[in-house]
């Protein structure tokens, strides 16, 4: 049987890999700025995240929901206690798409209505709904159109009231940060007019902090950085450290009933030992201010950098917009130097590491970077 070919992928199979580090299956060592996008937080095989795995393993590695399973109760308070978001709800399931759907779904039960708003260039993942919600036509599929989302411009707050006097709106849904957009920061001023217009409309501001949140931006959740708090948070990516887990919390307002979600795999013993081991490795090494001041030393240095046309991001969420006639950089820092990044249309090279990242390798790729934009 063949695979089926939907990833236009690079020649190298990854065998071995330690922090920031990994290996290929010929020993050749490479530097891991992409994090396998945006997911690898605490660092590969970090020593207390495979203790934890596999002692859960060996015990219990999965049972469903109709049991009671402690860990998701322990992973819950430690969640409320490191977001910050104590009196929120937490629910389980597997990945960031999963998690948006849940909560655009959650939304429209808790206040009946159905109109979504969602950004251009927004991400939001590939079920039904979040695929509705995703700004690219190329992954909606003619079954998943709907007239339930309207797309508005970035940051356009004009467009945004317009919105709300024009449709009964049931959610607005937005990222922090854009990634698959190219790292566009939402101003805490824009974040900030959702909050109230929600308010003002009972609707529901969903912050979609899969790949901006856990700690990435500097601040558990990047939406953090405009001080106020979204009705549901999403999250996946960082959440389990490869371990396939997503989660949605919710405020307390936003009430549950048995049914109104569900999940087989969602919150099983090993996800739940996967993300509290992320989440103890978080606290204990302060992940989150290195995320914040390692972040901020490259944004520092990328932008005394010659032949750049824009540095964007925080924390260890960093884009890093290049001319079209520098379209070939990422390729030889992954062939040449040997140096990991993402990548984001038209010409943006993004950084997403481990939040453990250190200040020699942060400097390793300023270097290399350097010799590519100046040869
Ligand atoms: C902001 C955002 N939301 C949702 C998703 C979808 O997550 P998943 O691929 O785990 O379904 C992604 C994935 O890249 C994302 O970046």
């Amino acid at each position: 049987m063949k695979l089926f070919d939907v990833y236009p992928i690079n020649d190298i199979t990854i065998a071995k890999a330690a922090g920031a580090q990994v290996w290929d299956d010929k020993g050749t060592q490479y530097l891991d700025l992409y994090g396998g996008h945006a997911v690898i937080s605490i660092g590969h095989t970090h020593p207390h995240y495979v203790q934890r795995l596999s002692e859960q393993l060996s015990k219990v590695g999965f049972y469903s929901n109709s049991i009671r399973i402690p860990l998701q109760q322990e992973l819950a308070e430690k969640l409320g206690q490191v977001s910050g978001r104590e009196d929120y709800q937490l629910f389980l399931c597997n990945s960031g798409a999963e998690a948006n759907e849940n909560a655009l779904k959650l939304a429209s039960f808790h206040n009946g209505k159905k109109k979504i708003i969602a950004f251009r260039k927004a991400f939001h993942g590939r079920t039904s709904l979040a695929v509705a919600a995703t700004d690219n036509p190329k992954i909606v599929a003619p079954v998943n159109e709907t007239d339930n989302v309207v797309f508005l411009p970035w940051e356009d707050e004009t467009a945004l009231e317009a919105a709300f006097q024009q449709h009964a709106v049931s959610s607005v849904i937005i990222e922090g940060i854009q990634g698959v957009g190219g790292i566009n920061v939402a101003s805490p001023a824009f974040l900030q007019k959702i909050r109230r217009l929600c308010d003002a409309h009972n609707a529901v501001f969903i912050a979609d902090a899969v790949q901006c949140g856990y700690g990435r931006s500097g601040k558990f959740f990047s939406h953090d950085h405009a001080g106020v708090s979204a009705d549901i948070y999403t999250m996946a990516k960082g959440m389990g450290n490869g371990f396939p887990v997503g989660g949605i919390i919710i405020a307390p307002h936003i009430q549950p009933s048995y049914g109104l979600l569900g999940t087989t795999f969602g919150g099983n013993h090993l996800a739940c030992a996967a993300a509290l081991a992320v989440l103890e490795v978080i606290a204990q090494e302060q992940l989150i201010q290195n995320a914040a001041t390692l972040g901020q030393y490259l944004m520092d240095q990328l932008r005394t950098l010659p032949n750049i046309k824009e540095v964007r991001g925080r924390g260890l969420m960093i884009g890093i917009e290049l001319p079209e006639e520098l379209n070939q950089v990422r390729k030889e820092l992954l062939f040449r130097h040997k140096i990991f990044t993402g990548e984001a249309r038209p010409n943006v090279i993004r950084l997403l590491p481990s939040l453990a990242l250190t200040k020699a390798q942060a400097d390793q790729f300023l270097v290399a970077f350097k010799t590519e934009l100046t040869k």
